[in-house]
């Protein structure tokens, strides 16, 4: 399914995923694919990136798994790489690579609140700087994947909180600085996303899913589906003067803040 828009939208484009070997990347990825675009994707581990590559192929597109950990820069330029060297210049970067575990913050560690803000912020600040020199200038698009929890104060996800407020400055700070070579830098804030890994622990049960979602004006959670057409909307030409935008896509949950936390995720 190429989803809401007409085919062909990313025919002769590469992109660059991080954390594209599932969740909401990988549905990023399969949407792409199924526009025309060539993919790279990395992610910790290669079998489910090989994984991942062989079903991108199967929706009949081209695709490649490099595995990478964001937090080793130097595998992760060598990702980047492999993929402008197979399939050209790079014209779209999606720097999703994250990590979540939800905990009080007397429970996180200095060394867990770094995990956290070394794998989702610095993760996408090396992300970008990685791929800056392979990017097709001007025309290039690169968008993160940030969260909600940027600006609404979230029991559980002190570390993802900071994190997340990290990587929305940032993305306006490189907008500001690579604007005038034809690079666009955006950001998607989801809320709770439907059948991912950071919703499975946030959320374990039924129970604490239907309590959640009680507190969300639309009363669901969003779908990968949802969260990949806002992307592929940033990465065409149908956003070429955006830049520098935290696009919010959360069925309205911000609007309600963080008191619709309390009494909920065990708090
Ligand atoms: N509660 C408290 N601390 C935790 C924890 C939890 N549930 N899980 C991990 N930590 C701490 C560890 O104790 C460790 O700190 P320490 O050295 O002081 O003991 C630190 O976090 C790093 O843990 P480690 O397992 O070595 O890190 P990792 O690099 O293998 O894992 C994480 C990274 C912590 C983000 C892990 O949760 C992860 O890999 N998650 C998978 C991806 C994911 O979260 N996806 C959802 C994205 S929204």
């Amino acid at each position: 399914m190429a989803g809401i828009f007409r085919d062909g939208l990313l025919t002769g484009k590469t992109a660059f995923i991080t954390g594209g070997g599932s969740g909401i990347n990988l549905r990023i990825a399969e949407r792409f694919v199924d526009q025309g675009a060539k993919v790279g994707i990395t992610g910790r581990k290669q079998e489910r990136l090989d994984q991942a590559v062989a079903a991108l192929k199967a929706r009949g597109g081209e695709a490649m798994g490099v595995a990478s950990d964001v937090r080793d820069y130097a595998a992760l330029e060598t990702a980047v790489r492999r993929t402008r060297e197979s399939f050209g210049p790079i014209d779209i970067v999606i720097c999703g690579a994250a990590g979540n575990f939800p905990s009080p913050a007397v429970g996180i560690s200095a060394n867990g609140f770094k995990a956290v803000v070394d794998i989702d912020l610095l993760g996408t600040f090396s992300t970008c700087r990685a791929a800056y020199e392979h990017l097709r200038k001007p025309g290039a698009s690169i968008v993160s994947i940030s969260a909600t929890q940027a600006y609404i104060p979230t029991p559980l996800q002190a570390h993802v909180c900071a994190a997340k407020a990290g990587i929305d400055i940032l993305t306006k700070t490189l907008a500001l600085e690579w604007g005038a070579a034809g690079v666009r830098v955006n950001a998607i804030s989801p809320g709770p996303v439907d059948d991912t890994e950071g919703m499975r622990r946030l959320t374990p049960s039924p129970e604490a899913k239907d309590k959640f979602c009680s507190t969300i004006p639309m009363r669901r959670y969003a779908t990968k589906d949802e969260i990949a057409d806002l992307a592929l909307f940033l990465c065409s030409e149908a956003a070429g003067y955006i830049t520098g935008a935290i696009y919010v896509c959360d069925g309205g949950q911000s609007l309600v803040g963080s008191g619709a936390f309390m009494g909920q995720l065990g708090m």
